[in-house]
């Protein structure tokens, strides 16, 4: 792993953090209270039932978004509990066109999930009986529902920068008929070069399918950087995934889409359990696509939040991967999993193993209080 110094996030332009916050609903009064001590402890977990040690866990294991939906969300899910005895038709429809709108392509271009976890099911189902080729380590969801399906998965593990190694991948693809990739990546956070991945798809052969998943497509903050989505569109063979459950802080709603050829998302769609989008989840999910600053102004705190950690991590020794992403990869220098354990034990829940990185701690961003308090958990275990 190569050492990152820590990112500059774009601090000297447009909204202050105060200016953000106040979007979230941490209006006047309540940020004056704030004055210069910790900020709110947005994202601990608070689940009735759960022992105690479990329930003062601050959550940075599964790269959610600490502050979680915006207002235009949240007051869409007042209003929409009055609907939660209706079928979901007529607010899935108007999700569709806000996805459409939002991307810029038609309709019959994009297909909604229960979560890209329900995309990705459903290109395994429709797709991976021709074999998934990809790389090692990445998001397990489409490589396990394709071993689930008795198919074969061939994985090429990634470069020291913790990159897909496209030019392996590359001399391995007559092995499959399908390549996932993740960009930027999960588990590794790493973005892939643009030139690179565009070379990659030129050679990628026409009888191929491509899916790209692009989960933490609007954290990225490289100035090259441009989603496949376009590219998708125009091509026979290759397919974008996004999520609602990442920069719109809707993990627990389950809402995600795919965009590409008009055929292959009617072949996707097939295969998609119906009306798995609620009311509820369709209705707040059009208020934060169609909210003109979320995805902003969560990159920014994102940003904010992940150099503190970055920061920290530095201080410590520890290098990490260059994230573009909600969440770092660590190297610990040793086995994860007894740190993890030792910092679960501390209140502080962070990534689980990846068994291609046996060293590698991945930790979610969370609030800036909960970088501090995560490096310092970590400090205590590393001693
Ligand atoms: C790369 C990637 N794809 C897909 C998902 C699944 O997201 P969801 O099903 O919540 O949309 C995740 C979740 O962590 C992810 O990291």
């Amino acid at each position: 792993m190569t050492r990152t110094t820590p990112r500059s996030a774009d601090r000297s332009q447009g909204l202050s953090r105060r200016d953000v916050l106040a979007r979230l609903g941490w209006g006047g009064g309540a940020i004056s209270m704030l004055g210069a001590g910790p900020l709110p402890d947005f994202g601990e977990l608070r689940i009735e039932g759960l022992p105690a040690a479990q329930n003062a866990a601050i959550r940075l294991s599964s790269n959610e978004n600490p502050y979680g939906m915006c207002q235009a969300a949240r007051d869409r899910l007042q209003a929409e509990v009055e609907n939660a005895n209706r079928y979901p038709f007529a607010w899935s429809a108007p999700l569709h066109g806000a996805v459409a709108r939002h991307v810029g392509v038609a309709e019959s271009n994009v297909a909604l999930g229960a979560g890209s976890t329900e995309i990705l099911r459903m290109c395994a189902v429709a797709w991976s009986e021709r074999g998934v080729l990809q790389a090692e380590p990445t998001f397990e969801t489409l490589g396990s529902y394709t071993r689930k399906f008795g198919n074969r998965v061939v994985g090429v593990p990634v470069d020291a920068e913790g990159r897909h190694d496209l030019n392996a991948m590359s001399d391995r693809l007559d092995e499959a008929g399908v390549i996932y990739i993740c960009n930027p990546s999960n588990p590794a956070s790493t973005l892939l070069p643009q030139s690179e991945l565009d070379a990659f798809l030129d050679r990628v052969p026409g009888d191929k399918l491509v899916i790209i998943d692009e989960a933490y497509h609007e954290f990225v903050d490289a100035p090259d950087y441009h989603s496949q989505v376009e590219r998708s569109v125009a091509s026979s063979n290759i397919v974008v995934i996004r999520t609602f459950s990442k920069i719109y802080g809707m993990a627990g709603m389950r809402v995600g889409y795919v965009v590409g050829p008009r055929a292959l998302v009617r072949q996707l769609d097939a295969h998609r359990t119906e009306m798995s989008i609620g009311v509820i989840s369709a209705a707040c999910a059009t208020a934060s696509i169609e909210d003109p600053d979320y995805a902003a102004d969560q990159k920014r705190l994102n940003l904010e939040a992940r150099s503190i950690l970055e920061a920290g991590l530095e201080r410590l020794g520890r290098p990490v991967w260059e994230s573009q992403t909600n969440f770092v990869m660590c190297d610990l220098g040793r086995p994860m999993m007894p740190v993890n354990r030792a910092m679960a034990d501390r209140g502080v829940a962070v990534g689980r193993l990846f068994p291609a990185l046996p060293n590698g701690l991945r930790i979610s961003v969370g609030t800036p209080a909960q970088m501090h308090r995560c490096v310092d958990a970590l400090e205590a275990v590393l001693a």
